[in-house]
């Protein structure tokens, strides 16, 4: 699957997320890319919300994770801050992406700052801020 579509507006970016849960189970590691303030934590927020979490998404920058109660866990991480990989092994971040071991899905922003830790993709999520209120998104699903 390769999807890549504008959204013009909050609603829309909410409608798109909405459609995209529906491909969405447990055990899955998504990755979001993109610049700050592109759209990752908004687009999280949508997608827990139809996964069924009434729980509040916040951005996860200083906690690096955040846990919801959905249909499934939610493992919510930004790794904006991650300063090194030492600090991501220390807190055992690895054994979220273990599949074996998942029993939720995994939304990471930032993902690039723990480049090789995550192996097991099942979608990559780009978006790219076009203006104030369009934003492109580009979801890929990845192969295995
Ligand atoms: N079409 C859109 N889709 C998503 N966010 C949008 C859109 N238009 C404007 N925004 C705004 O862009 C900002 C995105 O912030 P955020 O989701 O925190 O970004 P990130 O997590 O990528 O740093 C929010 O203030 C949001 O209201
Ligand atoms: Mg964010």
């Amino acid at each position: 699957m390769k999807i890549k579509t504008e959204t013009h507006s909050l609603e829309e970016t909410d409608s798109l997320a909405k459609a995209f849960s529906k491909v969405v189970s447990a055990p899955m590691v998504i990755l979001l890319n993109g610049d700050l303030g592109s759209g990752k934590t908004t687009f999280v927020k949508s997608l827990a919300k139809y996964l069924g979490s009434g729980d509040l998404v916040t951005s996860p920058t200083f906690t690096l994770l955040n846990i919801y109660n959905a249909s499934v866990p939610i493992y919510h991480f930004d790794m904006y801050r991650l300063s090194s990989m030492e600090e991501a092994y220390a807190v055992g971040f690895e054994e979220y992406f273990d599949k074996s071991k998942l029993d939720g899905v995994c939304l990471v922003e930032w993902a690039e700052n723990v480049d090789g830790l995550i192996k097991d993709v099942d979608y990559v999520i780009n978006i790219t801020k076009k203006d104030d209120f369009t934003r492109i998104f580009e979801i890929l699903e990845e192969k295995k």
